[in-house]
């Protein structure tokens, strides 16, 4: 088996319509519009309806991400979704997004907290690498407000729901993706954990009256790594591609909180023109975050063909992980 290039040819996003501002917020918890901003960076976030689980939102990312790649659903050969909020534990949200698109392949969910795009990414890319497959339709889809504690204010003002997606497939040589690093720490998985409704704490009367079925945070120690981490796990991407922080044209961050991105930044000595932050407007949404951001930078003309791209990205395991990209297909 050879080895080929390849790399992001579309990406899509999907957002629920209805906003929650921090003003509402303040009227939930005790929190205020300042507090909120001054610490994260986050003015409002999306909220889905209880008719739009995980999979439609993954779903109408896909479609946009096959329309900008000129890809046929009949095309794709594989799909993973990542995901925290799966619509159901099983099956796979990933098999209920193949048939409501009506494609015709494997599927399966990948779990890797806000890492999770990251990791799909860099896993459905050997498919394509290999040969094995021409085609890789990867998501990530999240309705974080069914899993957030809306009594909790350490929590409740950070996340938000959405969808990214985006098309896997051969390009010319020298382009897509030349460096990935990936990384775990399961010693840190209780600073980030939804700790009921699983084999260890099945659901029951006393897991939900102990509120175990809501995202619980050590938020300052998931802080600490993440400041540390971005910059480090970008930088070993790009040593693994073969260049380093001065070849660096853009990163797209996890978006969680606008001080670590800040800080990834200043350790790999890119200005924020560099960047691309919406976490204002949509919160942390997890594993939709970075391609939520990829493809907004990307419309808005800030990563354009040739651009050497980091996307960086830490979470719930913990686990962090970045691909380092050349974007655009080539010739
Ligand atoms: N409004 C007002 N006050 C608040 C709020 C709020 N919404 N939330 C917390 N506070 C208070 C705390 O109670 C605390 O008060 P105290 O000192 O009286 O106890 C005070 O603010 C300071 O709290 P800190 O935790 O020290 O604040 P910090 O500067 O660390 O900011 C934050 C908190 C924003 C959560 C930050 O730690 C952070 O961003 N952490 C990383 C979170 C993150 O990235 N999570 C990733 C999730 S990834 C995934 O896989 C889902």
């Amino acid at each position: 088996m050879g080895v080929r290039p390849v790399g992001i040819i579309g990406t899509g996003i999907a957002v629920p319509e209805r906003v929650l501002t921090n003003a509402d917020l303040e009227k939930i918890v005790d929190t205020t519009d300042e507090w909120i901003i001054s610490r994260t960076g986050i003015r409002e976030r999306r909220v889905a309806g209880e008719d739009t689980p995980t999979s439609v939102l993954a779903e109408q990312a896909a479609r946009h991400a096959l329309e900008n790649a000129g890809i046929d659903v009949r095309d794709i050969d594989l799909i993973i979704v990542a995901t925290i909020t799966p619509d159901t534990v099983f099956p796979a949200t990933a098999c209920l997004v193949q048939e409501k698109l009506g494609a015709r392949c494997g599927a399966f969910d990948l779990e890797a907290g806000c890492t999770g795009f990251v990791y799909a990414l860099a896993t459905g890319a050997q498919y394509v690498a290999t040969g094995i497959y021409e085609h890789v339709l990867v998501i990530g889809a999240e309705t974080l407000s069914r899993i957030t504690d809306w009594e909790d204010r350490n929590t409740c003002v950070l996340f938000g729901d959405g969808a990214g997606a985006a098309v896997i497939g051969p390009v010319s040589d020298g382009y897509g993706i030349l460096g990935i690093d990936l990384g775990s720490d399961g010693s840190g998985g209780d600073l980030l954990i939804l700790p009921g409704g699983g084999s260890l704490h099945p659901t029951s009367h006393e897991t939900v009256d102990r509120r175990m079925h809501y995202i619980q945070m050590a938020g300052n120690d998931v802080f600490k790594f993440a400041v540390r981490i971005m910059g480090e796990s970008a930088l070993k991407a790009l040593e693994n591609a073969g260049k380093t922080r001065d070849d660096l044209d853009f990163l797209v961050p996890h978006q969680a909180n606008v001080r670590i991105i800040q800080a990834a930044l200043k350790r790999l000595n890119l200005s924020e023109e560099k960047t691309y932050m919406n976490l204002e407007r949509y919160g942390n949404t997890s594993a939709a975050s970075v391609p939520l951001a990829l493809h907004e930078a990307v419309e808005g003309g800030k990563i354009t063909d040739g651009s050497l791209v980091a996307l960086v990205a830490f979470g719930a395991g913990l686990t962090w992980g970045s691909v380092v990209l050349k974007w655009g297909r080539g010739n």
